[in-house]
């Protein structure tokens, strides 16, 4: 039997408010999700929590430059980041905001309990102003020329040329990145957190053992280098929570950040009643608290935090694990190259449980970089998933459907390879929580492997030529979809979709101790496809898609926010090339797991066209159907993860419901060249 209910709370790391979400994102979140999932397949008591980082002087300014409220904004982002999350099956049991009133209270009440325990002191520092913004600048927001090697258009921080790293008030010429004045030297009263206070505890802490090692080694550096007071307050304007005693100051968003774990946790407590807020914060907690994080915030989750958190009179985090970055086809993703890939944009042309799979195929417990080689993704994926598990299923089925009523034999004789497949529950299970999902992937692919070989090793498909064989026939092919259904127990925390349609095809839900029982006597649901294999068409359409998305962002970052790129000149002969025709809507329907697309057929005067349109934003299919409208029709068909799109449907409008599709007046007959 599985360990007593353990009680677990799991966190990401937030994602700021101010952009989407990306495949670089993902894997931390994927990570989670599928640590998550283990713990509750297995019975545990597990609560999985995240929010948006909603503060800060680049979130202000985003929304400044936007023209609207960052209320307004970070609300819109949420919707967006919640979407993306929720279509790869990333399953937060609560997605809050760090704008919230439980963790302005909290964080008002962490600072007052730091503040009245001594742990916070005031220091005036000077910083560059902008004098027309009127404001402090952070590092990055300043610009002007390396103090090293003198390069031009360097970042506060560091230069991008030779690597140095200097304070922004060392930069040559420095301008305001964001108003482009002349920033001046100004002083302000800041307060800090002491964390060389902590020392001892967080050397302690570091010692214990249970840390990663590279971790642990990071911060034995940063120990030696010496520990610095923490600048935890920013002046007005910004947007964050206002420090209580000190009117015109603000919490820095890291400071309210990490505390919008506990708020999650507190607002999913009020509003479900699902767990009692104190019994996992308190000292002395018996609850555990893992929180996964990327490997460039190491320093505020392995000092801030739990120094905060101590100060407080709050619990530590049982563990904080650190991932690595992604690289896609060997290098940094790359907005040229079409691989710094959106969430969404991945979602509209491929499964999510494809990279589940591939990433966890990948991922180990260490703070490693994981490369995404878009060819061996695919091949990968096809070989493991579809070749080698999926398969078993496809090959055993339809003997059980067509010979024997659909029903498995209520006896099995040979139970060898049952009993092996069985057994390795624990060492995969142990794997999946010490996080070594890779390992386990290699064992559960290696008994697919096995389940493979005895089934091309029996031959139903032969032997079933034979009537007098037919019993055998039902014992190999029972044995089969026995063998596949425990290997799909095992990979229900990295492929949830497919495991889902694996349950209904089995008529069972899974548990992890499911496993420990086999299939006798069942009835089964006549098998259909699982899962596709990965066509390099959609690899090649999503990165496609990506650079065309970033030339059009690229464009909206340097300031024209509302304007579309505007293309280069054509000559005739390229405009002569594009065959416009006016189309009707013959057919508008939603595409099920598509957030923008609609699926139109249209009539182009005897011939009809299937094209998937992104205007759904806009559009309710009913109102489309009837109209007319203008197409292009000899663009080459791109096969999208929802099926073909032949051609492309024209559109006015810079996007959400102000998207307006081309209409030709009355008379306009389907066919028609536009000209
Ligand atoms: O680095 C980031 O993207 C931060 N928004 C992570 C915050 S994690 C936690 F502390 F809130
Ligand atoms: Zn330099």
């Amino acid at each position: 039997m599985t360990t007593a209910t353990r009680k677990i709370l799991v966190t990401n790391a937030l994602p700021y408010a101010n952009g989407p979400i990306h495949i670089g994102h993902m894997l931390g979140y994927i990570q989670a999700d599928i640590w998550v999932r283990f713990q509750k397949m297995r019975g545990h008591e597990c609560h999985y929590m995240c929010a948006d980082d909603a503060h800060g002087t680049p979130i202000m300014l985003k929304a400044q430059q936007l023209g609207v409220e960052p209320e307004q904004m970070i609300a819109e982002m949420n919707q967006a980041h919640q979407a993306d999350f929720a279509d790869f099956h990333v399953a937060f049991d609560h997605y809050y905001s760090t704008h919230s009133p439980e963790n302005r209270e909290l964080a008002e009440l962490i600072y007052t309990r730091l503040r009245d325990a001594g742990h916070i002191k005031t220091k005036t520092i000077s910083q560059l102003y902008d004098p027309d913004k009127e404001m402090f600048l952070p590092d990055r927001f300043v610009k002007g020329d390396c103090p090293k090697c003198g390069a031009a258009d360097q970042y506060g921080d560091n230069c991008d040329v030779c690597g140095a790293t200097y304070a922004p008030t060392e930069l040559k010429n420095p301008t305001s990145a964001v108003s482009g004045s002349t920033p001046e030297l100004r002083e302000s009263e800041h307060y800090f957190f002491d964390l060389p206070a902590f020392e001892d505890m967080l050397k302690a802490w570091t010692r214990s053992g249970s840390l990663q090692e590279e971790m642990a080694n990071k911060l034995n550096e940063w120990f030696d280098a010496g520990l610095q007071r923490w600048d935890i307050s920013r002046d007005a304007p910004y947007f964050g929570f206002e420090i209580p005693d000190a009117p015109g100051k603000y919490f820095y968003v890291w400071l309210d950040a990490p505390i919008g774990y506990m708020s999650s946790f507190k607002n999913y407590c009020t509003v479900t009643g699902n767990a009692d807020f104190d019994s996992y914060w308190q000292p002395g907690s018996d609850a555990e608290v893992y929180h996964f994080i990327g490997k460039d915030i190491i320093y505020f989750h392995s000092l801030f935090w739990p120094a905060m958190l101590k100060g407080a009179d709050f619990r530590q985090p049982t563990n904080v694990w650190a991932h690595g970055f992604i690289t896609v086809n060997g290098t940094k993703m790359s907005k040229s190259k079409g691989t710094f890939i959106m969430a969404r944009t991945y979602l509209d042309h491929l499964d999510p449980d494809y990279l589940r799979y591939y990433f966890a195929a990948k991922l180990t417990a260490r703070i490693d970089d994981l490369d995404l080689n878009l060819s061996d993704f695919a091949q990968r994926v096809n070989s493991d998933l579809v070749g080698k598990v999926v398969n078993i299923a496809s090959r055993c089925a339809g003997f059980i459907q067509k010979k024997f009523d659909g029903k498995l034999k209520s006896e099995l004789q040979e139970t060898d390879l049952l009993d092996e497949f069985q057994a390795a529950a624990n060492t995969i299970a142990e794997a999946y929580e010490k996080r070594e999902f890779s390992r386990a992937m290699r064992d559960i692919m290696a008994l697919a492997d096995k389940a493979n070989f005895y089934i091309a090793e029996e031959e139903p498909w032969q032997l079933i030529k034979d009537p007098a064989k037919a019993e055998r026939v039902h014992e190999i092919c029972s044995i089969g979809i026995n063998l596949f259904r425990l290997l799909m127990i095992y990979l229900t925390p990295v492929v949830p979709d497919l495991a889902q349609r694996v349950q209904q095809f089995l008529n069972e839900d899974f548990s992890w101790d499911s496993h420990r029982q086999l299939l006798k006597g069942h009835a089964i649901e006549p098998f259909k496809a699982l899962l596709q294999r990965i066509d390099m068409d959609n690899v090649n359409n999503m990165i496609d898609a990506s650079k065309a998305a970033n030339t059009a962002s690229a464009a909206s970052d340097n300031g024209e926010l509302s304007k579309d790129p505007i293309a280069a000149e054509i000559s005739f002969d390229d405009f002569a090339k594009i065959d416009l025709r006016v189309a009707r809507i013959a057919n508008a329907e939603h595409v099920e797991g598509a957030d923008k697309l609609l699926k139109l057929t249209l009539d182009l005067g005897g011939e009809t066209r299937q094209v998937f349109a992104g205007i759904k934003s806009a559009y309710d299919p009913a109102t489309l159907v009837g109209q007319h409208t203008v197409m292009v029709a000899n663009l080459a068909p791109r096969k999208m993860r929802f099926g073909m799109s032949e051609g492309m449907v024209l559109a006015a409008g810079p996007g959400g419901e102000e998207l307006f599709i081309l209409n030709p007046h009355e008379g306009a007959k389907p066919g028609m060249r536009v000209k």
